[in-house]
């Protein structure tokens, strides 16, 4: 099953998964629109041809939901009593923290071992260096915030593009390097606001055009707020907002997505048949890892002080001087 938000990448995991278990004498089922099919009994039987011809496709041909009744004790109840319908005594959920967080909750409850494939968009779990659908989102971002860079500097304006993550900055700080973004906002760095403002101070001076990327869910508020607070203390830039919002969720995979989707979904039957349970495959230093899902829903994953570091040393204006000891690989 999927759930949580949909990412590029989710149909291969799926398809390697389905595979790789029927090629090991398994029986797999589809389970429709994550745990809210999973209470409902909106279950079927796949063959290998079920899973034929949808590894380059975007979202997932299971569907997904971030179900509200599965939160609840009486949801999970009825999610296990269809579970035992069908005859099912694994479960493969690819998805977010939100959905590992489901099936933690499940597995204590219940004994049926949940192993959990991390597909989101966000690159924010813990426990693996990618994410499903990370790769591809990276690079739908990159080329639309190029292509907002020819109009940008054609028009001589100040753009703020918004980028999503969730809570945290990593698909803004690598898009941003990507992009030779002049400012990258992310909420794992403090005083955001006050980083754009000294920028555009300096920025003043040249009256030059510039792409500040704006990470969501910032503190200091969203890229339309950020911009309308700095518009009255620079009133000689024109500025423009851009959110580039779900088409970031969407587009064929990526190579790399398609290759960690499918590693990662045939690593799970592997786990499912060394009778693991309630684990997260990750992928670290292009090794496939197992980690608790336990440990995937508490710990955090921090953004790497160098990618902050390597953006400021190679902007236009540098680093401030108290940063300039960090060395940027
Ligand atoms: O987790 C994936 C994600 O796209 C986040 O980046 C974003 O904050 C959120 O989902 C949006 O969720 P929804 O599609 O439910 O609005």
């Amino acid at each position: 099953m999927t759930s949580g938000g949909d990412a590029p990448g989710m149909n291969a995991a799926i398809r390697s998964v389905t595979r790789a278990g029927i090629n090991n004498d398994l029986e797999v089922y589809g389970i429709r629109r994550g745990y809210e099919g999973m209470i409902d009994g909106d279950i079927f039987r796949m063959n290998s041809e079920s899973v034929s011809g949808i590894i380059q496709k975007g979202g997932t041909f299971l569907l997904t939901a971030r179900s509200k009744r599965f939160r609840e004790k009486e949801g999970r109840d009825d999610a296990y009593r269809q579970l035992m319908n069908f005859g099912i005594d694994a479960v493969v959920v690819i998805g977010g923290d939100g959905s590992f967080t489901g099936a933690n909750i499940m597995s204590m409850e219940y004994d049926v071992p949940f192993i959990g494939l991390p597909g989101t968009i966000d690159n924010d779990l813990y426990g693996t260096d990618y994410t499903i659908g990370y790769d591809t989102a990276l690079n739908t971002v990159v080329e639309a915030v190029d292509k907002i860079r020819d109009t940008a500097s054609s028009h001589n304006r100040i753009f703020f593009v918004e980028v999503m993550g969730h809570e945290a900055g990593f698909l803004a700080i690598n898009s941003g390097i990507a992009c030779g973004a002049e400012i990258i906002m992310i909420p794992e760095e403090k005083n955001q606001i006050e980083k754009a403002r000294t920028f555009l101070a300096e920025r003043a001076r040249k009256n030059k055009s510039s792409i500040i990327l704006v990470a969501e869910n910032l503190p200091e508020g969203n890229a339309m707020q950020i911009a309308e607070t700095l518009k009255p203390e620079f009133p000689q830039f024109d500025m423009r907002v851009s959110i580039l919002g779900h088409i970031q969720r969407g587009g064929s995979p990526s190579a790399k997505d398609r290759i960690i989707a499918s590693r990662m979904g045939a690593a799970a039957i592997e786990a499912l048949l060394d009778n693991q349970k309630s684990v997260m495959i990750g992928v670290v230093n292009d090794i496939i890892v197992q980690v608790p899902l336990n440990k995937t829903i508490k710990l955090h994953k921090g953004i790497d002080q160098a990618l902050i570091s390597l953006a400021e040393g190679i902007s236009t204006f540098g680093p401030p001087e108290e940063n300039k000891k960090y060395v940027y690989s």
